[in-house]
């Protein structure tokens, strides 16, 4: 789960999440993809592949790991990387685990190292080695554990040592959703919520979602509360937009963090090439919010490029903000790296 996320919006996320592929807006191929592997199986009889999802937050992981469990009518049993730091922990899990269970590991990256290598043993051989006894007289003895079928996410695939991923026979990697799938998301969310949106009001809030479903139905909420309180609960394009600058969400989507790191880029390093380190230190955030969450929508949307000497802006860059690209600003980018 992102920590970011309180409790109150992990509820009605939760009674917004689509419980089946068929409900599961956008993303066409993964779906596509994924539907086949869920299909095969259960044609066989057998257990899927296991399973890794990657992307940023808010497109769909847990979603779908909750939905794999769904279409094969399996429980699932859910922990994370940053709960396991002892093998044992890891150990304790795969053993309670049923025949044919899926196995949601959120934030993978963030397991421990034994717990990882325990890990390979259990995706592959359906096995775990428990060590008894400590110093020269401890013994591994092995377990034999039930066929499980591992669903791990991430925001990072990047940071999962190669044997790891090379445990998963299928990898679905999630991108930003466009507005046709994200103003399906918002009339579906609506309707869930018993909420009337006047005509053009689903692709205000779905062009500024920044391709992203979660933020999609938080803006969704958000433009409720405003109708309610200040235009007699009628959900208007006009009464959307206002909203949404009131919750300082432009035009493109971009947010305040958005913001921030590219007006940081441009007014305080002159457009870059500058360290994400630094970037995050100056707008007050952690380098893996910086990295995880905003970089890759301002990627995106070409607003900024990742270069081996650092973060740099685009013409387009600057010009959303505003302001011009001063000549000197154009970048070394095939200089050596830093
Ligand atoms: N394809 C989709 N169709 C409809 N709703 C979706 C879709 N994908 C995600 N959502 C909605 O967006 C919310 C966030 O999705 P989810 O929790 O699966 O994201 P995540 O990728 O696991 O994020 P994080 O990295 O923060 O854990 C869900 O509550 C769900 O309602
Ligand atoms: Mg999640």
């Amino acid at each position: 789960m992102d920590p970011h996320v309180h409790d109150g919006e992990a509820m009605a996320e939760s009674a917004l999440r689509p419980g089946s592929l068929s409900e599961f807006a956008g993303q066409a191929r993964v779906s596509d993809q994924l539907g086949l592997v869920l299909d095969a199986a259960r044609h066989r009889g057998s257990v899927p592949d296991h399973v890794l999802l990657s992307g940023p937050p808010g497109l769909g992981k847990t979603t779908l790991a909750m939905i794999i469990a769904a279409e094969l009518s399996s429980p699932i049993r859910i922990s994370s990387g940053p709960a396991i730091q002892h093998a044992g922990d890891l150990a304790a899990i795969l053993s309670g685990l049923t025949e044919g269970e899926v196995f949601f590991l959120d934030e993978i990256h963030r397991m421990s190292r034994p717990a990882e290598e325990m890990l390979y043993l259990a995706m592959e051989d359906f096995r775990v080695d428990v060590v008894v006894g400590k110093g020269p007289g401890a013994t591994a003895i092995p377990l034999e554990i039930p066929r499980f079928t591992m669903v791990g996410a991430t925001t990072r695939a990047g940071l999962l040592p190669g044997p790891l991923r090379d445990r998963f026979g299928f990898t679905a990697q999630l991108d930003f959703y466009d507005t046709a799938a994200l103003r399906s998301i918002v009339r579906r969310s609506s309707g869930l919520l018993g909420i009337t949106l006047e005509p053009g009001t689903d692709e205000v809030i779905a062009s500024r979602s920044r391709g992203t479903p979660r933020i999609a139905n938080r803006l969704l909420r958000r433009v409720r509360d405003y109708a309610q309180v200040r235009a007699d609960g009628r959900l208007s394009v006009a009464v959307a937009k206002a909203a949404l600058e009131l919750y300082e969400v432009d035009e493109l989507g971009l947010d305040r963090l958005d913001r921030a790191v590219l007006s940081a880029l441009c007014e305080r390093f002159g457009g870059g090439p500058v360290g994400v380190s630094t970037l995050a230190m100056a707008v007050g955030e952690e380098r893996e919010t910086v990295e995880e969450v905003a970089e890759p929508f301002l990627v995106r949307q070409g607003f900024l490029m990742r270069t081996p000497r650092g973060r740099v802006a685009t013409a387009r860059g600057w010009a959303h903000l505003g302001l011009t690209m001063p000549n000197s600003a154009a970048p070394d980018l095939f200089g050596a790296a830093d």
